[in-house]
C-alpha cells in the first residue's frame, strides 16, 4: 500500500501494523499505522519514519518513488520509537540528508541512538526551509505528548503534518477519513485522545488556539497514526477542542471488579438507583473491560464510581490497576465515589479514595461497604446511593 498520493508530489510511504493489540499498555483491538510522508521537489524530504520491525516497508515504498540517498532532509516530528525507530537505517543510507528536529528533539535523538545524532539541526516555531516551490514551516508543541514534539506545516499545500496529534490507533485499506467508516474512525479518535492526550487537554486548547491565531489555512492533516483528514480536518480539530474543554454529558459511569458477585450485586444496584433518576450510566467490570476502554467512558462521563472487593486488606489488583492508570491521565472534572464488600477487615474503599484523594479528583462525600454479601437493606442503600449520585449530576 504505498500509492497514496496527498497531492502531486507528496506522498504517504507509512505503513499499517495489522496486527497490533498492545501499543505500550494501550490495548489497540483495531490495530494501528505508522504515516511517514515524502515530498518531492527540488529537494526531498522524508516526515518522520516508522516502528523499526517495519524499516525494511518504509525503504521499499520510497524507493518505488525514488531513492533513499536522495533525500535531502529527513524531519523527525517526534523522537518516541513508533515514529524514530526507523531513522538510524534511514539516516545511514540517506547519508548526506540534514536531520531537522527541535532541540528537545536533538537531545532525546541523541540520548536514543547516541552521538552520531549530533548532527542534527534544529528549528523553533516560525523556521522554514525551502524545498523548492514548496515551503516546510515548523510549529513547537511541547508536551503534546513528548518534550521533543513539534508539527511540520506544508505552506503551499496547506497540509499539517501533525504528528501523534489528531490520530488513531486504526489498521485500514483507506488512508483517509472518507474511506472508513466514520462511526469507527470517531470512537477510535476517542480513545486515542482519552488514553494519551487527556492529561495535556490545557495545552491543547492552547495549542489549536495558537494555530488558529497564525491564520494558516489547513486543508489536509496528515498525522503518524491511523488516517489522514482531507474531507473535514475541522471534524477533529473540533472534536479536540470539545474533549479539551473537559465537557461531560449528564452520564455516570460504574467502574468495578468482584470475586464472589457482592460487589457486583452492589454495582447494579448503584445503577439502577441512578437509572430510576433517567441518567444514563455505563456498567463496566474490570476483568471484561480493559483499562484502555475503561478509561474511553470516563472522558465524557461526568462521574465515575468505583467499586472493588478487598483482598488481604487492599483493593483488588485490577482495580488498583485501573486507579494507577487513571489517575496518571488525570481527567479533570469528574466527581468520584467509592463502594466495596470485604469479609471481615476491609481496606478497599479506603485505599481507592486516598488513592483518588493523592491525585487531586474531586471525591463525593460518603461510600457503600457491605460485609460479606449484601442483603436487601444493603441493595437498598446502594440504590438509594446511586440515586444521589444522580441528583449531583443533575444539579
Ligand atoms: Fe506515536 Fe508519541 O508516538
Amino acid at each position: 500500500m504505498n500509492n497514496v498520493v496527498l497531492k502531486e508530489g507528496i506522498n504517504w510511504v507509512g505503513v499499517v501494523d495489522w496486527n497490533l493489540r498492545d501499543f505500550h499498555g494501550y490495548i489497540t483491538d483495531r490495530g494501528t499505522s505508522y504515516n511517514a510522508y515524502l515530498i518531492r521537489d527540488e529537494k526531498t524530504a522524508l516526515i518522520d519514519t516508522v516502528k523499526c520491525s517495519f524499516a525494511d516497508e518504509l525503504i521499499e515504498n520510497i524507493e518505488q518513488l525514488t531513492s533513499v540517498e536522495k533525500i535531502d532532509y529527513l524531519i523527525v516530528n517526534h523522537v518516541e520509537m513508533d515514529h524514530s525507530g526507523s531513522l538510524p537505517v534511514i539516516a545511514k543510507l540517506a547519508k548526506n540528508a540534514k536531520i531537522i528536529s527541535s532541540q528537545r528533539g536533538k537531545d532525546a535523538l541523541i540520548e536514543h541512538f547516541g552521538a552520531e545524532f549530533n548532527r542534527v539541526e534544529t528549528v523553533k516555531t516560525g523556521d522554514e526551509i525551502q524545498l523548492g516551490k514548496r515551503t516546510l514551516r515548523f510549529i513547537e508543541t511541547p508536551m503534546l505528548h513528548w518534550p521533543d514534539s513539534m508539527f511540520s506545516y506544508l505552506v503551499e499545500d496547506k497540509i499539517l503534518f501533525s504528528n501523534d496529534a489528531f490520530g488513531e490507533h486504526l489498521a485500514s485499506s483507506g488512508r483517509y477519513d472518507d474511506e472508513v467508516d466514520e462511526q469507527v474512525l470517531m470512537e477510535e479518535a476517542r480513545t486515542y485522545y482519552a488514553n494519551i492526550l487527556t492529561p495535556f487537554a490545557p495545552l491543547i486548547t492552547r495549542k489549536i488556539q495558537e494555530v488558529v491565531q497564525m491564520g494558516i489555512p489547513i486543508e489536509i492533516i496528515a498525522p503518524d497514526h491511523g488516517v489522514i483528514w482531507r474531507k473535514d480536518p475541522s471534524k477533529i480539530i473540533n472534536a479536540y477542542l470539545q474533549w479539551s474543554s473537559g465537557a461531560s454529558k449528564q452520564e455516570a459511569v460504574v467502574i468495578y471488579d468482584t470475586m464472589w458477585g457482592s460487589t457486583d450485586k452492589m454495582a447494579r444496584a448503584i445503577a439502577d438507583g441512578i437509572i430510576s433518576q433517567g441518567i444514563e450510566v455505563k456498567l463496566l467490570k474490570l476483568r471484561a473491560t480493559s483499562n484502555t476502554d475503561a478509561v474511553t467512558a470516563v472522558l465524557e462521563a461526568k462521574t465515575v464510581i468505583v467499586g472493588s472487593p478487598t483482598l488481604n486488606n487492599q483493593m483488588f489488583p485490577t482495580v488498583s490497576s485501573f486507579l494507577t492508570y487513571i489517575t496518571g491521565l488525570k481527567p479533570k472534572g469528574k466527581l468520584w465515589s467509592f463502594f466495596g464488600s470485604f469479609g471481615w477487615g476491609g481496606g478497599a474503599v479506603r485505599d481507592m479514595t486516598e488513592m483518588a484523594k493523592k491525585a487531586g479528583f474531586q471525591i463525593q462525600e460518603g461510600s457503600v461497604e457491605v460485609k460479606y454479601i449484601p442483603d436487601e437493606e444493603d441493595l437498598k442503600k446502594c440504590f438509594d446511593f446511586g440515586q444521589q449520585i444522580a441528583q449531583k449530576i443533575k444539579a
